[in-house]
């Protein structure tokens, strides 16, 4: 770190066409929160940058979705996220968008640059076209089977299911998103970036960087050893950035070029320093993304960069994997997710709790799964019982002991000197562990100084001491509050709320990451406050109802895509007429031993009674059937199941969320009554 004078760091422009969930904080923001905050406590030059990315074809298919125009659909999402990363404390210097004048005119800028120094190829060529809706069909405009995993949702850009970067002319059997039409080819001219020609350029670039992140690398040289080809930096659409040259009407930049220049372009906003951060060699540009950004990221924006020769490139590009949710990947279109604004809502002033959680199981290596259950058990557990317990033991003794005020220190007995020395040695490692981008286990050292401060009284027992020793009292007291403030620096990256609160108790302002470790951040006879805890519990009624809310949204998502299903094939009336349908009535009932599904019935049918083996045991019990008059097929060819047979079939009908209805006659009749 120290080659670099300053840091530029950057957080993915998300699209603005939907609120952030966990996903993204755990993703990317987080991280890069985390990051940023140990810089700026490290008294290190930094500019934090993000904003939205208002172009593209995901924006444009969600105002058709919305029925509204791309315009009112970035400014609403805009707004909302906004809002909401302020809320939770990510505390960017600049979150702006890219449909701002100075980022169409630094795009516009470098793309111009880029032609002037003929850094593109201009091509003619076949593209996939929607005759109906009068659309080329690019990126996301257009959907067909992934030639990789045969997923057949892919994009024309992307397949979500492999992660895999696909180009439309790749997609098997092809289709508009538009209208679902499938595409003609029409002749269309575009500026190309040859990423082929810049394959050396990028292969050095990664190579000087071993040290990136090995999810990174191993995408990064895949791409590489595939060889990499001409990419299109321009789109036949009617929105996004002019392309700035001339007889160009309709022609817009691709969105992943004008986005990644939208760090720049915001930067430039910031500040009037902003070349410093973009093109010196001593500032050190870091990346946050997801996966899903990283050949952008690490390869055609550097490509770009490279290219128009005035920008760095970066010196990281720490992404991280995917979190999922209760198991299940999360996904806007199921609404399976947890939404920033609806927490915020929902879990008003307890922000630390959603951060700590969520670095605490940070998907930095491999995908990872957030839990309610877990948000539970880490916030009773470890903020409650661990964190606010030692903090408020410290500040209670001293209330009700010192008068709440910092205690005098006498002499120090050996294991106050080795816990003090223990303590010193925190920041430099949770330092190190923040400098590698390793945030679960710098949390889990910040938690370890907590950890310390409960252990080191419960060792000394200043509650009992007092009784006999008022001066120990003091010493013991003074260093479980000299750990205590230690926490108001080093858990501010994390939790930045309670840090505040934790400089409110302390009356500490103004001190920085290279105070932490001092045994003397507070004065002897410095007044103390009592907040109150820093966490209370949670109880299980709080995150049952979260899980049903995720339920209930998924249920809603499962029936409003189920449609009646098609009639079957005509039947005369000779085929139906060969059925005999009767009513009977469950006389017995019971569960079919190693059997999920079926209960073996004995229905009496007027004549006889006859077994039948039915797949409804997920459905009811044994209990509730027994009497229920009932509609069955007499005439089914006995079948063998279970070492039983099976001497006809139940009708039941299927309702829309999927359960089962008996099929029964309005008011009883006869056994042995037919159908007909
Ligand atoms: O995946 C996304 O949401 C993209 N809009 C990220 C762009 S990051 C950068 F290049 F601007
Ligand atoms: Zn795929």
């Amino acid at each position: 770190m120290n080659k670099f004078k300053r840091t530029t760091v950057t957080a993915a422009l998300i699209y603005a066409n939907g609120p952030i969930h966990i996903g993204h904080l755990a993703g990317c923001y987080l991280p890069a929160d985390i990051y940023v905050r140990y810089l700026r406590s490290s008294g290190q030059d930094v500019k934090f940058i993000s904003g939205t990315d208002e172009h593209g074809v995901p924006i444009t298919i969600k105002a058709k979705k919305e029925g509204v125009t791309p315009q009112e659909v970035v400014d609403k999402y805009y707004k909302i996220i906004k809002d909401s990363f302020e809320e939770f404390g990510i505390s960017f210097d600049i979150y702006s968008r890219t449909s701002n004048k100075v980022h169409h005119e630094m795009s516009q800028d470098i793309f111009k640059n880029l032609y002037d120094k003929g850094q593109f190829i201009e091509e003619t060529t076949e593209q996939y076209f929607d005759a109906k809706s009068q659309t080329f069909l690019a990126d996301r405009y257009i959907i067909g089977t992934c030639p990789k995993c045969g997923n057949e949702s892919a994009y024309g850009d992307q397949c979500e299911r492999c992660g895999s970067t696909l180009s439309p002319t790749e997609l098997i059997n092809p289709r508009s998103a538009l209208s679902g039409e499938v595409p003609v080819m029409k002749a269309t001219k575009n500026w190309y970036l040859p990423l082929d020609k810049l394959q050396p350029m990028l292969e050095n670039y990664v190579e000087s960087h071993p040290e990136w992140k090995t999810n990174v690398l191993g995408q990064v040289k895949s791409w590489l050893k595939d060889g990499l080809r001409p990419r299109a930096m321009t789109r036949d659409l009617d929105w996004g950035i002019k392309v700035p040259l001339p007889d160009t009407d309709g022609k817009v930049m691709y969105v992943w070029f004008d986005a990644p220049i939208g760090y720049i372009s915001m930067t430039k906003e910031l500040t009037d320093q902003w070349e410093l951060y973009w093109k010196d060699p001593e500032t050190r540009l870091v990346n946050f993304i997801g996966k899903d950004n990283i050949v952008f990221h690490c390869l055609i924006f550097p490509a770009m960069c490279n290219a128009d020769g005035r920008f760095i490139m970066a010196d990281n590009v720490p992404a991280n994997e995917f979190m999922n949710l209760e198991g299940d990947k999360i996904s806007t279109s199921r609404n399976w997710a947890v939404w920033l604004h609806e927490y915020l809502r929902e879990f008003e002033g307890k922000q630390d709790i959603m951060r700590y959680v969520l670095t605490a199981s940070s998907p930095e290596t491999k995908d990872s799964d957030f839990t309610w259950n877990d948000f539970q058990t880490r916030n009773n557990s470890e903020l409650v019982g661990t964190f606010a317990n030692f903090v408020n033991r410290a500040v209670v003794l001293t209330q009700d002991n010192f008068e709440s005020k910092v205690p005098v220190r006498g002499e120090l007995t050996e294991y106050d000197i080795q816990t003090l020395a223990t303590l010193a040695e925190f920041p430099a490692k949770i330092a190190e562990s923040i400098e590698n981008y390793r945030f679960r286990e710098a949390l889990a050292l910040m938690l370890d100084v907590a950890r310390l401060g409960n252990k080191y009284l419960a060792d000394s027992a200043p509650w009992t001491v007092i009784k006999t020793d008022r001066e120990r009292t003091a010493t013991i007291m003074n260093i479980g509050l000299q750990i205590a403030a230690n926490l108001s620096i080093l858990c501010e990256p994390f939790m930045p709320f309670t840090a505040q609160k934790l400089r409110e108790m302390f009356s500490l302002e103004g001190l920085s990451w290279n105070q932490s470790g001092s045994d003397s951040l507070l004065a002897e006879g410095q007044p103390i406050k009592n907040l109150g805890h820093l966490f209370t519990k949670i109880d299980n009624s709080v995150v049952e109802a979260q899980v049903k809310k995720l339920e209930d949204a998924k249920q809603a998502n499962l029936l409003a895509g189920k449609e009646v299903p098609v009639i079957k094939e005509i039947i005369q009336y000779d085929d139906f007429s060969k059925m005999d349908i009767r009513i009977g009535t469950i006389v017995q009932a019971e569960k079919v031993a190693k059997s999920k599904k079926l209960l073996k019935l004995t229905v009496d049918d007027g004549l006889q009674q006859r077994t039948i083996l039915s797949g409804i045991a997920e459905h009811f019990s044994a209990e509730e059937v027994i009497g229920k008059q009932v509609t069955f097929l007499a005439n089914l060819a006995p079948r063998p199941m279970m070492g039983m047979t099976s001497e006809g079939m139940i009708l039941m009908a299927e309702d829309k969320d999927g359960s089962l209805a008996f099929v029964q006659p309005s008011k009883n009749v006869w056994n042995g009554g037919v159908v007909a």
